[in-house]
């Protein structure tokens, strides 16, 4: 087979927040492909990177109190801990505010232009004048025009389910100052995807059979004039508006002065961009890389992005002259225990470093989530007494135990050395041979379920041998010794067959099979060989533990604060019971800080507040609102030292945003005993010092 080369991309994620499970998901899902593509050795650039811009990011910035850089760049150096923890093989991981980015992005744009595909018109949108920008439909609320439900979003109700514009909204707010909007019009930059061309090419990139038949009708609907669901019409594929107006995190549209692209428009092209830097660090050309003949071109999506990637994207990179992706992967949700669709703000369910921090073991996940997924766009549930089914008893208990019930005896009676192979165990083994045939063209067309299927009856097969031939009876028998080594080496060279099959979805427990078994690293043509005899394995350590169930209720317990508190015995000093035992590890996760109180002032509009100005020795200042007003006058309190917990995430207020809080203590009824008292170091402490 000749050498494939494969460009393999993820969706970006918004840089605004960690990544879910739901991320994870599709990173483990195109990461399988991808190793398999490796082991059948294909040449493969896997990249992702942050998505960076766009008005809600630029948003939460501000509300966090720093740059978009900065707030950027502090979530992508929390990536590494999830992608190395689920051992995801990026060769690259970028942002699309690199430089790499905008030039790329401005280079399409005047290719576009250069096509005659843009166009300006004037459009009126809603303004806030407090804070001088135009609102993105998400920050404008009101009353539902249908329902009269108060604070709805600017595009649909949530509570009656109509879909408007935000012009509909009855008493429309800005949810950024609470102003009202003005109507305001301005210009904006358009790519014209009605022009026929773009309608030509597009009904027969999105038409030609290489879309999920599933996805391929869906966009087939976006080029029909039709009558929608709410009786208003749809004139087909429409142009699509890819300016935004200054202020703006993105990128500038060359040659108009305070106008910047929709980060829809830049974020895909930060799969170029992430590929042109990964090659650039190598010292490899990107033009004459995307010229390379042949070369494969696959993003892994979600299904909610499917218009930008199989409509935008691709008429955006076919009329600049570029080269057009070779398909798009659109999978479905995941969901956890039935639940609703992860939110995206709130991310509920799983939490991925949660996993990984109670120790559970991250090719679990891979197995399980690889179980259920298959080649379609169809949504899928993590189900917490299935995963440990599945990984209980059919990786561990039918595959892992494989090697644990031959190991042993090959190491202590053979001194590791494999022995003859007869007839009843060759023909086992050409069937599992034979089987990769059937396997890696699963792997190839993304139907990892069947693939995992298939090679769990395998292991069947393989299991009913061990059954039939007893070894440990064997082992008790004098003048057997021949046949013990013979079904034991029929086990590992089974075993080690399994575990090729096994490799793109268990990349770390191959790894450790390989040193075990003392073979090169596997891959699937070394499924056509067989290990001889003579050949010496190492020793036999356990190779993967069993889920354990109080693994799983840990995984799901809900955070602590969130726990009913125990009732407060009246008679307990404090009023309070004493909460639940914590570990070491639990404490260590609070940063306590000594911080010294610079200044402190009322706040206007609160008669609880008082706004404290903290030097907890960081070089910066920190705004923290504290609910002490009825303790203490401000000036009682400046110049003191006090304990700050200074890695509580910043918290909007009215007032602001509060970077932390300060400790002090209270009777838990406050009314019956008054009374509130700001810790206060001994002498000597200065701030910075960490409180442990
Ligand atoms: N930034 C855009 C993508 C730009 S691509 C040039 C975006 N980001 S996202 O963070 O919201 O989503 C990233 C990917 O995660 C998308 O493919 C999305 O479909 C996927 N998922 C988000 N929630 C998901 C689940 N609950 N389940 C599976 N995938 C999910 O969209
Ligand atoms: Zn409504």
């Amino acid at each position: 087979m000749s050498q494939r080369r494969l460009f393999v991309t993820t969706a970006l994620p918004y840089a605004n927040g960690n990544f879910h499970i739901g991320h994870i998901m599709e990173y483990i899902q195109a990461d399988i492909w991808v190793r398999f593509q490796r082991m059948q050795g294909h040449a493969v650039n896997f990249v992702g990177a942050d998505d960076a811009h766009g008005a809600p990011i630029m948003i939460a910035a501000e509300k966090a109190g720093k740059t978009p850089q900065q707030f950027v760049a502090d979530i992508a150096a929390g990536r590494k801990p999830y992608l190395d923890g689920f051992h995801i093989s990026f060769d690259n991981w970028h942002s699309t505010d690199g430089p790499e980015n905008h030039e790329l992005a401005q280079q399409i744009y005047l290719d576009l232009k250069k096509a005659g595909l843009i166009a300006t018109k004037t459009i009126e949108q809603f303004f806030d004048a407090e804070k001088s920008m135009f609102l993105p439909d998400r920050f404008i609320k009101g009353e539902c025009p249908n329902c009269h439900s108060k604070d709805q979003y600017g595009d649909n109700c949530e509570v009656c389910g109509a879909v408007y514009a935000p012009t509909d909204l009855i008493n429309p707010y800005s949810a950024l100052s609470g102003a009202k909007p003005v109507l305001k019009s301005s210009e904006h930059f358009f790519f014209t995807l009605s022009d026929p061309r773009c309608v030509e090419f597009l009904e027969k990139w999105t038409q030609d059979g290489k879309l999920q038949p599933e996805v391929a009708n869906k966009v087939k609907e976006w080029f029909s004039v039709r009558e929608n669901a709410d009786g208003t019409k749809s004139e087909g594929l429409g142009d699509w508006d890819i300016s935004r107006d200054a202020p703006y995190f993105g990128i500038e549209i060359p040659d108009a002065p305070g106008k910047y692209f929709y980060v829809w428009l830049d974020a895909p092209v930060g799969y170029l961009a992430s590929l042109k830097n990964l090659l650039e660090k190598r010292g490899d050309n990107y033009d004459a890389y995307m010229a390379t003949p042949g070369l494969e071109q696959y993003h892994f999506i979600g299904k909610d992005i499917v218009t930008f990637h199989t409509l935008f994207w691709p008429a955006m990179l076919h009329f600049s002259g570029r080269k057009t992706p070779d398909n798009v992967f659109v999978h479905g949700f995941l969901t956890v225990n039935n639940g609703e669709k992860m939110s995206k703000s709130r991310g509920t369910g799983l939490d991925p470093l949660k996993y990984l921090s109670l120790g559970m073991n991250p090719e679990w996940l891979r197995y399980y989530l690889a179980a259920k997924l298959n080649a379609r766009n169809e949504d899928i549930d993590f189900n917490a007494d299935d995963f440990m089914a599945r990984v209980n008893s059919d990786l561990v208990g039918k595959y892992i135990n494989i090697a644990s019930r031959a190991a042993g005896f090959i190491s202590k009676r053979f001194a590791g050395q494999l022995g003859e192979v007869s007839a009843d165990g060759a023909a086992l083994l050409e069937a599992l041979r034979a089987a990769r045939d059937v396997i890696a063209p699963l792997y190839e067309s993304r139907e990892f379920a069947k693939a995992l299927r298939e090679t769990m009856l395998l292991t069947d097969r393989v299991n009913a041998y061990v059954d039939q031939n007893k070894p440990w009876e064997l082992a008790k028998q004098a003048g057997k010794d021949a046949r013990l080594q013979d079904v034991c080496t029929v086990c590992i060279e089974a075993f080690r067959l399994l575990t090729i099959y096994l490799k793109p979805v268990l990349p770390a427990l191959a790894a450790q099979v390989e040193g075990f078994l003392k073979v090169e690293a596997l891959n699937f043509s070394a499924a056509g060989a067989m290990l001889g005899k003579g050949h010496v394995i190492g020793d036999y350590k356990h190779l993967m533990q069993r889920v354990d169930v109080k693994q799983l209720e840990a995984l799901f317990e809900p955070p602590a604060q969130a726990e009913a508190a125990p009732a407060a015995p009246a008679d307990l000093p404090g009023g309070e019971a004493i909460a639940p035992a914590i570990t070491i590890d639990d404490f260590a996760k609070v940063d306590l800080r000594i911080a010294k109180i610079v200044s402190c002032e009322a706040v206007e509009g609160s008669t609880k507040l008082l706004r404290l100005t903290l030097d907890a020795g960081e070089g910066r200042m920190r705004n923290v609102f504290s609910g002490i007003a009825s303790a203490y006058k401000p000036e009682d309190l400046v110049g003191k030292l006090t304990v700050l917990v200074a890695n509580l995430a910043p918290r909007k207020m009215k007032f602001g945003i509060s970077e932390g809080m300060v400790l002090a203590a209270s009777h838990a009824d406050e009314k019956a005993q008054p009374g509130i008292y700001v810790l206060e170091p001994l002498p000597g402490a200065t701030p910075g010092m960490r409180i442990h």
